[in-house]
């Protein structure tokens, strides 16, 4: 299953990239189906079947022939802005399949989120708590409501992807949290319904998510001690996968889910609970398709320069994130070098002193790991019309789920 070598040449289940290659062009976005629907399984029997709500954090890859296969496992969206909600509304998510998280969220997002009774906001500020109030009470209706908690636990992951510490944007403190549940009846057409913590992205080392089980647990007990009851817990997203090694089955890459659902249900089991993964879902069920457009020399600094770039897959510049790079041809003959966009940066790159076959002009290579974060956080930079993205079915067909973005589509903006 998935991106494996046949007779020398790569596939995706059984189609051969160059088939994709030939077909839809480069630089293309090649996913199995096959991988998310593994994922998605062992998602739902870690979480799902133990009752837990899960919520497809859509930030990680809205494309919404993902998005359905999600919702046909039974999974509701995590948005994060109007256009998440429109997109969630397309592919035919209820407004009780959504919940609203997000550390500002416009008076118009408010409004439409309410209009359509969205299961619950996560509310990350007292203006934010203030605006919904306001915005509640014109309509009329209740708005249910989970506190984004900020816990101060250290995830251990890229200081720019960890979000539970207190010099972090996100969340409310503990003490502010209490404060807002002990003085509920201030707002009168809000439902306190629970806890939101989202303590970082691509945390690999359990820890963090059982410190996090374990503050949880003793700070309900505290307010339960102060009279506040609350029914539903949310322990956010975040969990990591193995980025040097792509291809592995996903309780390889992240093998403490069923540790952590066990823990969480054990400890926390009367509360609704609610967890919005992301990149876990995702990340390892796509390649990005690159074809060589030319290797050079400067120095001694080998550089292999392909058709994909950080407007395809910023990761590696803005993270210094490690994507492995494969051959379409197996092949040896290794040399270190860079691989690297066409983009007018030197940022541009999408794999740095990397042990590279010689590649040749026309030789397709691929970057794993970019089903997460990688067309989502896409880009025109350079007028670059934004990539393809094609799905290799369970059954063999290709499906193109996104077309390739028209220059007429870019210049129309203007
Ligand atoms: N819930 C909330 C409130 C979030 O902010 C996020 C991600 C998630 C859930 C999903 O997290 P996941 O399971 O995907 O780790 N662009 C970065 C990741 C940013 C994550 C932002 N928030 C990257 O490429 O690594």
């Amino acid at each position: 299953m998935g991106f494996t070598y046949k007779n020398s040449r790569l596939h995706c289940d059984d189609v051969d990239l160059q088939v994709v290659a030939d077909e839809y062009g480069t630089p293309a976005y090649v996913y199995s189906e096959k991988i998310l629907k593994r994922n998605a399984d062992v998602l739902k029997s870690c979480f799902i079947d133990r009752g837990f709500k899960v919520s497809y954090a859509m930030k990680a890859n809205s494309n919404p022939k993902i998005l359905a296969l999600f919702k046909s496992y039974g999974m509701g969206v995590d948005i994060v802005s109007a256009g998440e909600y429109q997109m969630a509304k397309h592919v035919g998510f209820q407004g009780s399949d959504i919940n609203f998280a997000g550390v500002g969220k416009t008076a118009g997002e408010l409004k439409l989120a309410l209009e359509d009774d969205i299961d619950h906001f996560n509310v990350e500020s007292l203006f934010e708590l203030e605006h919904l109030e306001a915005q509640a009470a014109i309509m009329g209706v209740q708005a249910n409501v989970l506190l984004r908690l900020n816990p101060d636990i250290d995830p251990q992951t890229h200081p720019h992807i960890s979000t539970g510490l207190k010099k972090n944007k996100f969340g409310m403190s503990a003490e502010m949290v209490t404060h807002l549940l002990t003085h509920a009846s201030d707002y009168p057409h809000v439902n306190f319904e629970g806890l939101h913590c989202h303590i970082g992205s691509q945390i690999l080392n359990p820890q963090p998510f059982l410190d996090l089980i374990d503050y949880l647990s003793k700070y309900t007990d505290e307010l339960s001690g102060m009279g506040v009851d609350l029914t539903h817990l949310d322990l956010g997203g975040g969990f990591g996968v193995n980025y040097e090694n792509p291809f592995e089955d996903i309780l390889e890459t992240t093998p403490y889910l069923e540790t952590f659902a066990e823990s969480a249900h054990k400890k926390l089991g009367n509360f609704q609970l609610h967890i919005q993964p992301g990149r876990v879902l995702v990340a390892n069920s796509a390649v990005l398709l690159s074809r060589v457009l030319g290797v050079k020399e400067n120095g001694d600094h080998y550089f292999v320069v392909v058709d994909g770039a950080t407007t395809d897959l910023i990761r590696p510049a803005l993270y210094n994130a490690y994507h492995e790079i494969t051959s379409y041809r197996e092949q040896d003959n290794f040399t270190v070098g860079d691989v690297v966009g066409p983009v007018c940066e030197s940022s541009d790159a999408l794999a740095k002193q990397r042990e590279l076959p010689q590649y040749e002009s026309g030789d397709l290579l691929t970057v794993a790991s970019a089903g997460a974060y990688a067309s989502s956080m896409g880009s025109t930079y350079n007028m670059r019309p934004r990539s393809p993205e094609v799905l290799i079915k369970s059954d063999g067909s290709i499906d193109l789920i996104k077309r390739r973005q028209t220059f007429a589509e870019m210049i129309s903006l203007y």
